[in-house]
């Protein structure tokens, strides 16, 4: 066991990247420096779920210097909603500024189909808990009025343009998972404003606040939400469709990062 900073051995990136479901093709873009499991660095959980290997890689993307995350640990998989609080953590003691969260979600909204990405400009939580809970500072009441941040949307919005990627903007609304949602509660979702519905990010965005990091944080929509088509859902189909909408957005994540923000 090490520390994320002893591990990196002066290393200082100021760009964090996590890599949700099926979308680790951006690793192959890394001009790799290290790698390291997540169960041999302090503070870290270990994840258990398909599709993601919990691992942190540092390196550079297109000249960028950056630490990536492939893979996380879910709220679902022990019911804490504070599991990535440690390597968030640890991020900050390393000197990281900026953190860009990318997802899988189902997609609320008829006009954005599999395979669309959709930049995150606000969330709904009303999953009942949050990352803060326990906190006893007076910190944990973090404003989340600007939680992802104007500026990063802006040059990542600029580069989509250029690129000719079409980049939906929309509302992401958490559930606690592992199931996924029915029928009803998507159509609740919807009627509050959601456009995509997930299982992740949403604590990640509390906690990097709370650590004063900026916030970038992107879905990649493999599936209609349930009820909106006749079929059922699956984390099979989450893994297959990923890889779609996940190379627009490697595209798109490491052409910003090279013109910078
Ligand atoms: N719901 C929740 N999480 C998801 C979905 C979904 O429809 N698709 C991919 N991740």
């Amino acid at each position: 066991m090490t520390s994320l900073i002893d591990a990196l051995n002066g290393f200082q990136p100021e760009t964090a990247l996590v890599l949700g479901s099926g979308l680790g093709g951006v690793v192959d873009s890394i001009d790799v420096k290290s790698r390291h499991s997540f169960a041999d660095l302090e503070g870290f959980p270990t994840s258990s779920v398909s599709g993601h290997s919990a691992e942190v890689i540092t390196g550079a993307l297109n000249g960028h210097k950056v630490i990536v995350f492939s893979g996380r640990v879910h709220y679902y998989e022990q019911g804490d909603a504070a599991a990535m609080r440690g390597p968030l953590e640890a991020l900050k003691s390393v000197g990281v500024i900026r953190l860009i969260l990318t997802n899988s979600a189902g997609s609320t909204n008829p006009d954005m189909g599999p395979g669309s990405i959709m930049q995150i400009k606000d969330h709904i939580n009303f999953s009942g808990t949050n990352p803060l809970f326990g906190e006893p500072t007076d910190k944990r009441f973090v404003g989340l009025t600007t939680a992802y941040s104007k500026p990063l949307r802006k040059a990542f919005r600029k580069q989509a343009k250029q690129l000719g990627i079409k980049l939906h903007r929309g509302v992401y609304m958490w559930f606690s998972g592992p199931s996924f949602e029915t029928p009803a509660e998507i159509k609740i979702a919807r009627n509050m404003g959601a456009d995509a519905v997930g299982m992740s990010t949403v604590p990640e965005v509390i906690l990097a606040r709370f650590l004063d990091m900026d916030v970038a944080a992107f879905s990649v929509v493999t599936n209609y939400a349930a009820g909106m088509t006749g079929g059922e859902l699956s984390h099979t189909e989450t893994k297959e469709m990923a890889p779609q909408g996940g190379e627009k957005l490697s595209r798109l994540i490491s052409t910003t990062l090279k013109e910078g923000f």
